[in-house]
């Protein structure tokens, strides 16, 4: 079994509520049909319920009314989750008019459900963008206790089993944070690290990338990168952190041997962490379209409940898995 199917089959034992505000959206039901054909979570759909239904027999989905389809338009619980909205923003000057309009709109509506205990996590993304995904869940969901930062890590299956761990490398930031500081780098390199174990069951070797291995250049971002990770170590000295590291010295053991002698990661990182947005987000388009390696993700990290956003270009697999992912993480995994 390989690993998305392991995902898959241990989000079936959890029975997950998970929300998806773009109910209307064709891959998005197509998605809905067959997780509720699996079993892999508990589906809540948002959007018209006659829109819903229509769609259903026109894709001829058999498993829709298996679903809880919720109008974000009319629904009983509209002013509680509008009182809750007013509550968690009026330091921001959030008004009951202003509430009850945002309501309405399905991304806040998901992120209240979530946070009301409605619902275990939430998927969207199909149609909106990655900011616009984010922005109610960084508002009203907010970072887990102790954590400032929010991140998307992903998985990368490379079917190369001489890289990562038998193939697998787990990379992040590649959606959320575009110029993380010297702590917040550590913060990813910690919770990157957490999701490689929780959602990929390995012993996390991180590696802090950089232009740079040891000193071999000199640049105020090569700092930052050797700054993050003695932050990186003090935060979690129990886990395999080491840079900076060029990718290669990461992952080629002859050149992680002579650029890091000594290194426990260099050469053998299963985790590699980005210095910036930039940096991960091109790099794992990169791989992905050029080298033809699957990227499962982006998986939110940091945030108190599991929000996992897709890319636009996603496919009905795309959303099955990343509702796989979502609650293994709501599980807390
Ligand atoms: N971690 C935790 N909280 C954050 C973060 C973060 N990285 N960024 C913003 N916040 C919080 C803010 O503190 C603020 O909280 P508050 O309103 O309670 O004070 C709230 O989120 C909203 O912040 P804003 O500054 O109003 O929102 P902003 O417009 O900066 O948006 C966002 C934040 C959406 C994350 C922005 O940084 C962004 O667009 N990032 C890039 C996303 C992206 O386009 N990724 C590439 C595509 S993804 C892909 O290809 C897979």
């Amino acid at each position: 079994m390989n690993l998305l199917e392991q995902i898959k089959e241990n989000a079936k034992q959890y029975g997950k509520r998970i929300v998806l505000p773009e109910g209307t959206e064709e891959r998005t039901i197509k998605a809905a049909d067959q997780i509720l054909a699996e079993g892999i979570a508990k589906v809540i759909l948002l959007g018209n319920p006659t829109e819903i239904a229509e769609l259903a027999k026109k894709y001829e989905l058999q498993n829709i009314d298996k679903a809880t389809v919720i109008d974000p338009i009319a629904h009983e619980k509209k002013e509680s989750y509008a009182e809750l909205l007013v509550e968690l923003r009026k330091s921001k000057g959030m008004t009951m008019e202003q509430a009850m309009k945002l309501v309405e709109d399905p991304l806040y509506l998901a992120t209240l459900m979530i946070k009301s205990g409605d619902a275990d996590g939430e998927v969207a993304g199909a149609l909106n963008s990655t900011g616009n995904v984010l922005r109610p869940a960084l508002q009203i969901v907010k970072t887990k206790p102790g954590l400032t930062t929010v991140s998307g890590a992903f998985l990368l299956l490379t079917e190369k089993p001489e890289y990562g761990e038998n193939g697998l490398l787990v990379v992040a930031d590649c959606a959320v944070t575009p110029e993380p500081t010297a702590t917040q780098l550590a913060e990813i390199a910690v919770t990157t690290a957490n999701t490689a174990k929780a959602i990929a069951k390995i012993e996390p070797r991180v590696a802090m990338l950089s232009f740079s291995t040891k000193g071999s250049a000199k640049h105020e971002r090569v700092d930052k990168v050797v700054e993050a990770t003695k932050l990186a170590q003090e935060m979690a000295p129990e886990l395999m952190i080491d840079g900076e590291l060029q990718a290669d010295a990461a992952l080629v053991p002859s050149v992680g041997n002579q650029k890091a002698p000594g290194s426990p990661v260099a050469g053998k990182a299963n985790v590699l962490v980005f210095p910036s947005l930039e940096v991960g987000n091109i790099s794992y388009k990169l791989v992905q379209r050029i080298a033809g390696i699957e990227a499962v993700g982006p998986v939110l990290q940091g945030m108190a409940a599991p929000i996992n956003d897709l890319s636009r270009g996603c496919s009905v697999s795309d959303i099955v898995n990343l509702v796989a992912i979502t609650a293994c993480q709501a599980q807390g995994l």
